[in-house]
Order: C-alpha cells, then sequence, then structure tokens
C-alpha cells in the first residue's frame, strides 16, 4: 500500500512509496540510478512525492512541479539552506568555498568572486578556450588517420581540465597537469560517492585502502595549490588568471582579502565544479548530434558557411543564441549535466498546500523537469530550435534549470556556455563524429555529474 504523509493540519495528503517500497527503493539505487528512479516516482505519484534516505532515514520530498522549485530557489530562498551532504561531507573537500558554505561567509565570498565571471572577463578567456581545444583536435588526427576511436568522456574531461587549469593558473598548469589529474580523478570518485546521500558509504575515519587513497590524493592537490600561491606572492600584476585574481581581490565593504584556506578552498571548487559539469555537457551533445545527423549537418554547416570561418562565435545571455549554444542547450535539456539537487527546510514549509516539514530535505530534480511531457513537446526528442531567442520567453520559468535559480545559481554559467560553445564550434568545424557502436545506447550515471554509465568511443573523420 503507498504511504500518504501524516501532517497535523490540512495539508493535502503526500504520496509515496510504502515501507517495503522504499526498501525496493534503496535496493534498486544500487544497481541502477537515481534520475531515472525519480522520474519513475513522478510519474507513479504525481508531483510532489514522499520519500526517505535509506542511509539516516531524514524525510525527503521530491518536488516535480516548476512553480514549487521557483518557491525553494527564490521565492523563500531563506527558509531553503544546503542539504546536510554540502556542510559535511562536501565540506571536507571543499571547505568554506561557494558551493558548500552558506549565511554572512558566502555573502562575503560571492561579493568579492562575482565580478571574475562577469561577462567582460569571462570573454578574456575565450582564446585559451580556442587554444586547448585546438591543441586537442591536432591529437585527434593521429586517431582520425588510424581509424582508431577515442573514449569521448575522457577526451572531454582531459580539454575541460585543462582548460579550467589554465584559468586558474596560467602557464603553471603545464607543469602540473598530471599531477592535478590523477588526484582529481581519486577525488571524484570521492565525490561522487558522497554526495549521493541515497546510497550507505563508508565512514571517512575507517583507515580502508580507499579512504587513504582519497587522503593521499587531497595532500597531494593542497600541496600543489598551497605551493603555487606561495610562489605567487611577490608576483602579483605578473599574471591574469583567477589565482591572481582571487589573491588580489578585496571585500568591496571591509577591504579584507582572503586568507590562504580560502584561496585553496575556491581553487577546489572550482576544479571540481568548473570541469566535470562542462565536460558532461559536451560528452551529451556529441552523443545526441551523433544520433541526429541532420542537425549534425546543420550545425557543421553554420558554422563553415555562415561565419565562413573557424573562428567559434559564441552568444551569452541576451545575445542571439549561436547554433552551437542552442545544441549545448538541448543537450542539458535531455541530459542536465546536475540532474538532481538537494536543500533542506529550515522552518516547516507549505507550497501548494502541501506541507514540508522542518529538517525535511527537498529534492529538486532538473532530469524530471526537462523530460515533463506537459512542459516539452516530445521531450525525448533532440530539438536545438526550441532555443531560439524567440521560444526562450515562451516556457514557465524554471521548466529549464541546468544551473539551479536564485541566489545560489551557478556563478561559472556563462564560462561554462562560452566554453562549450567555443570548443563545439571548432571540433565540428573540422570533424565529424560517429558511435562506434550505433547499436548500443549508454545508460545514465547521476551519482553527481550526469554521465553516461559506459564509455562511449567515437570514430573521428575530416569532414
Ligand atoms: C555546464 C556546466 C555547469 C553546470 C550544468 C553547472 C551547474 C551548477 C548548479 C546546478 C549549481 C547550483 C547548485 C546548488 O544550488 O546547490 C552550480 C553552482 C556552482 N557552480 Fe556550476 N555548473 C557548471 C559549470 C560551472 C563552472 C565552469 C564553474 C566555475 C568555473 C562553476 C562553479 C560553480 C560554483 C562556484 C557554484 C556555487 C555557487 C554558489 O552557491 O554561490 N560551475 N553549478
Amino acid at each position: 500500500m503507498p504511504q500518504q504523509n501524516t501532517a497535523t493540519t490540512d495539508a493535502k495528503p503526500i504520496p509515496g512509496p510504502s515501507e517495503t517500497g522504499l526498501l525496493k527503493q534503496a535496493a534498486r539505487l544500487l544497481r541502477e540510478d537515481t534520475a531515472t528512479m525519480l522520474e519513475d516516482l513522478r510519474q507513479r505519484y504525481g508531483p510532489v512525492v514522499r520519500l526517505r534516505t535509506p542511509t539516516d532515514g531524514t524525510e525527503a520530498y521530491l518536488l516535480a512541479e516548476p512553480a514549487y522549485v521557483q518557491h525553494v530557489l527564490e521565492s523563500n530562498q531563506g527558509n531553503y539552506r544546503k542539504a546536510a551532504v554540502y556542510r559535511d561531507e562536501l565540506g571536507e573537500l571543499f571547505g568554506r568555498g561557494l558551493l558548500t558554505s552558506e549565511g554572512d561567509h558566502w555573502s562575503r565570498q560571492h561579493r568579492t568572486i562575482r565580478p571574475m565571471f562577469r561577462s567582460d572577463s569571462v570573454r578574456s578567456f575565450a582564446d585559451l578556450v580556442a587554444e586547448q581545444t585546438d591543441a586537442m583536435l591536432d591529437r585527434w588526427a593521429n586517431h582520425a588517420a588510424r581509424d582508431e576511436p577515442i573514449d569521448l568522456l575522457a577526451e572531454m574531461e582531459r580539454v575541460t581540465l585543462l582548460i579550467i587549469g589554465k584559468a586558474m593558473f596560467s602557464t603553471d598548469m603545464e607543469t602540473h597537469a598530471e599531477d592535478i589529474a590523477a588526484a582529481l580523478d581519486v577525488l571524484r570518485t570521492e565525490f561522487q560517492r558522497q554526495t549521493n546521500s541515497v546510497r550507505p558509504t563508508i565512514p571517512e575515519w575507517l583507515p580502508t585502502p580507499h579512504n587513504r587513497r582519497v587522503s593521499v590524493a587531497r595532500d597531494e592537490l593542497n600541496g600543489i595549490v598551497y605551493d603555487l600561491i606561495e610562489q605567487r606572492r611577490g608576483q602579483a600584476g605578473e599574471y591574469d588568471d583567477l589565482l591572481s585574481a582571487l589573491m588580489a581581490a578585496r571585500d568591496e565593504e571591509t577591504g579584507e582579502r582572503m586568507d590562504d584556506e580560502q584561496i585553496r578552498d575556491e581553487i577546489m571548487t572550482f576544479l571540481l565544479a568548473g570541469h566535470e559539469t562542462t565536460a558532461a555537457a559536451l560528452t551529451w551533445t556529441w552523443y545526441l548530434l551523433a544520433r541526429n545527423p541532420a542537425v549534425h549537418e546543420e550545425l557543421h554547416e553554420q558554422i563553415t558557411t555562415a561565419s565562413g570561418r573557424r573562428d567559434a562565435p559564441f552568444s551569452f545571455g541576451g545575445d542571439d543564441p549561436t547554433y552551437a549554444k542552442r545544441c549545448v542547450q538541448e543537450a542539458m535539456r535531455i541530459y542536465p549535466p546536475v540532474p538532481v539537487f538537494v536543500r533542506e527546510a529550515r522552518e516547516t514549509d507549505t507550497i501548494d498546500g502541501y506541507e514540508i516539514p522542518a529538517g525535511s530535505e527537498v529534492l529538486l530534480s532538473q532530469y524530471v523537469i526537462h523530460r515533463d511531457p506537459d512542459l516539452w513537446d516530445d521531450p525525448s526528442r533532440f530539438r536545438p530550435e526550441r532555443f531560439a531567442a524567440r521560444t526562450d520567453e515562451d516556457r514557465p520559468r524554471y521548466s529549464y534549470f541546468p544551473f539551479g535559480g536564485g541566489r545560489r545559481i551557478c556563478i561559472g554559467r556563462q564560462f561554462a556556455l562560452m566554453e562549450d560553445q567555443i570548443v563545439l564550434s571548432r571540433a565540428v568545424g573540422r570533424y565529424r563524429l560517429d558511435l562506434r557502436s550505433p547499436r548500443t545506447e549508454p545508460g545514465v550515471d547521476s551519482a553527481v555529474t550526469m554521465v553516461p554509465d559506459e564509455p562511449i568511443e567515437m570514430r573521428v573523420t575530416e569532414w
């Protein structure tokens, strides 16, 4: 029997799986995927579903209606803080960086860092993105010549790590790229394990081989970052990168600078939050292009003939979106890099008659809402024209929110869109990518960033 919650008021009852259903749900999660499971629950129970996290039994509510998401992220955002997993486990990785901090500390950091991500600052990184992309494309020439497929996600992760690394550390990145990539690889596994609050986790203090690997990786990365900060002292003004900007930034109200630990926290945040997500967006865009040859050809046509060059134009917020941007936006609709995120209610709240008890968690899922057939016509179809400028305003707010919303909206969204447009345009201008095994359809793994659950191999051909 499905269960209803037992709110004391005359609140609307909230359906959800029974206790046995919850156990089955936990068992399913060990085999399957969070995002697809949430989509099933929405289809079965409607736009508000009561759940429980199997790890600690916290009450959780899936809110799968744009207006409810807007309520949590904007109208009543003061009542919702980041869920415990951000404060505790992720806090270990990111310290008090922008993604994990709250309150006055977050406000001060946000105020200080925001100028580094304004559109003019972001534009200044465009050449760097193009350079790193071209280096990757030159490497692909060997793959094309030998008909040797590439591992799509691995390639996208590599290029996006080099891009964010270079944007942060300029030339120093070349010296440390391999070490940083290896340490991040270990930490990423940790990050995925810990944010997935519905899967049981191994306590961090246990001296398991996994925990030891994580602590070695974290120490190694900390060592590199602290050394870079140290070397930069006394070289102020010589570099034009995010590390220098972080070191020079002063709080506009207090005039205070960040200490080394705070700089480390922000760097770790940008490194992890800033490359996995963009790599996922690019991977799914390529995958969908390969599945939709007409769109692939249209994009190639637009890049090579419309602009008559391969210098990868990109568009920002108010501009008419380039076709490459529309492709990326549409790919992020079908496969949002962040498929679900979680907030915790400080006080009991009522949303459209549903009572959300104090201390419970709310799950906001891009994956579920972006695929809702009541909001999107033929949602599984890849149609970049949905994001043509004139149709942009026709959608209800929060029917599309790949970057979150409200005051905690992604600070790197302009950077990400600029980067994805440039990488995609330069690559599509030069190569065509085809699935090596078109008959197999990858599943999704959405522990944190939504990625394919197995490698996607692509054949690379010059146009
Ligand atoms: C396609 C690429 C990206 C996607 C889909 C994405 C998505 C998101 C989402 C959904 C959030 C909100 C999380 C929440 O509210 O709990 C977020 C926050 C954040 N993102 Fe991104 N992100 C992307 C790229 C980037 C890049 C390139 C950077 C930095 C270089 C970045 C840095 C951050 C930071 C610092 C926050 C925390 C902001 C705050 O709480 O004030 N992201 N991102």
